[in-house]
């Protein structure tokens, strides 16, 4: 049922004629009401919140698809979209599924298929509803930004892997969009409307890990006064990310290794192995190969991932940082602030080693200092400048080690300090030294 109990209604745009008599058949056949339109201009005249649905082509003569989606998201943001192409090309994919689009296909279609697309996103869609019931606002995604060569052709590696339950290990260095990533993978598959579950394997103590991933039955342990089914279970059909792996003991990855082997679970001191069908999604910094291969990282476990994904440094792709800042500026509420040119030659001359974070932390830091309503090259933080004495080259690379370091561990001094085969007197030394700073002041 649609909206108070009523009929579902669906709007069908093609500049087709023959085609929308198609999906208005195979819709009306699937019992929903269907009104067909020939053009979305038309379609734009009409009060769009009486549908439960929009199906649109995309290649139209007046207004095409995207603008369309670009339209209706801005008035109705909730809205779901589908949209339809005969000329299906992964661009066209990402750029639709970047806008907002519910889901996307490819012409032609049997019946069935568009049934079943249409019958998932009213699901899905239901299912959203009642988790932001009482919750007021809806949450918004995150989202990819840029449209550099760089970041199209890793949209599409992401597209071709996102709908496969392969396991998938992400690498990338600090603050490129790794857990982005992995969200994105889970939001473009199926299994979008189940659990997506985070764990960040260097954040909590071994034994800890081992219970909450794995849970435990009661008396398993001191203090297992009850029965606790562990975030696997919990991510049943889902996914589960697993943040920072080569922070995961070998014990546990032995565990782990046996888990994604044959998809069984056994709580903490229980017998019952549990089948359980969960995507592994692992991110981890780039040296994981490196990991392995000095034997921290077991390599049978690095082996058992399907697929990896590399996530390009910002550096890769500074073509996206004007982008990426007018993304920002806009999500935080500043859409009228304006970067001066030769600010951000300096935004897009400097390298990022802690990549988009590093870029969103700048900026902020910028905002928050200097709140005016053009960004100029004397308002951006001092390391942005290039004529600034930053020592020698080794000295560049080792205050580069240490802001990752730091960046890794939240900031965690002593689990730095621990990263780094320093003491953590030393460490702040070099923190004080090289005027190191967390930079988010949020
Ligand atoms: N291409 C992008 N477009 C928009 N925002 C991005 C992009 N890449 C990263 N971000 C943003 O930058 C921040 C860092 O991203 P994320 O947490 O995914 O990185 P990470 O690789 O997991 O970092 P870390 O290595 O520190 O765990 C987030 O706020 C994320 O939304
Ligand atoms: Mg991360």
């Amino acid at each position: 049922m649609g909206k108070n109990g009523t009929k579902i209604r669906i709007l069908v745009i093609d500049d087709d004629a023959v085609a929308c008599e198609f999906l208005q058949e195979a819709l009306l056949r699937a019992g929903y009401e269907v009104e067909p339109f020939t053009s979305a201009r038309e379609a734009l005249k009409e009060d769009l919140s009486r549908y439960d649905l929009l199906l649109s082509d995309i290649r139209m003569p007046d207004i095409d698809g995207l603008e369309f989606l670009r339209k209706v998201h801005k008035q109705w943001p909730t809205l779901p979209v589908i949209l339809m192409t005969a000329f299906g090309s992964l661009e066209t994919t990402m750029e639709a599924l970047r806008l907002g689009a519910w889901d996307y296909i490819s012409k032609p279609f049997s019946p069935d298929a568009i049934r079943s697309l249409v019958r998932k996103a009213l699901d899905v869609r239901e299912l959203r509803q009642l988790r932001t019931q009482g919750q007021g606002e809806i949450r918004e995604e995150p989202q990819f930004i840029g449209s550099s060569a760089v970041m199209v052709d890793f949209y599409k590696q992401i597209a071709r892997v996102a709908d496969a339950s392969a396991s998938v290990l992400i690498s990338g260095e600090s603050g490129t969009g790794k857990e982005l990533t992995a969200h994105s993978l889970h939001q473009l598959s199926a299994r979008r409307d189940k659990p997506f579950l985070t764990v960040n394997c260097g954040a909590i103590p071994e034994t800890l890990l081992e219970s909450e991933l794995f849970g435990f039955e009661k008396g398993a342990f001191t203090g297992a006064d009850h029965v606790h089914a562990g975030l696997l279970e919990a991510a049943q059909h889902g996914t589960i990310f697993l943040d920072e792996i080569t922070e995961m003991s070998p014990a546990l990855q032995g565990k782990l290794l046996r888990f994604m082997q044959n998809g069984e679970v056994r709580r903490l001191g229980g017998h019952e192995a549990r089948h359980v069908g969960v995507r592994v999604v692992a991110a981890a910094n780039r040296d994981i190969d490196t990991e392995a291969g000095a034997g921290r990282f077991r390599s049978d476990l690095l082996y058992r991932f399907v697929v990896r994904l590399q996530v390009p440094p910002l550096r890769a792709h500074r073509e996206d940082i004007p982008q990426l800042i007018e993304s920002f500026l806009k999500k935080w509420g500043y859409p009228t602030v304006r970067i001066s040119d030769e600010a951000m030659e300096l935004f897009m001359g400097y390298d990022w080693p802690g990549n988009v974070r590093e870029l969103e932390n700048a900026l902020r830091q910028t905002l928050l200092l200097s709140p005016f309503a053009v960004i100029l090259p004397e308002n951006l933080p001092g390391k942005l400048h290039p004529d600034r004495t930053v020592g020698s080259p080794l000295e560049t690379a080792e205050r580069q080690q240490i802001l990752q370091a730091l960046e890794t561990t939240a900031w965690n001094q002593s689990r730095a300090a621990q990263r780094l085969g320093i003491d953590r007197k030393t460490l702040r030394t070099k923190i004080l030294r090289y005027g190191l700073a967390k930079e988010g002041l949020s």
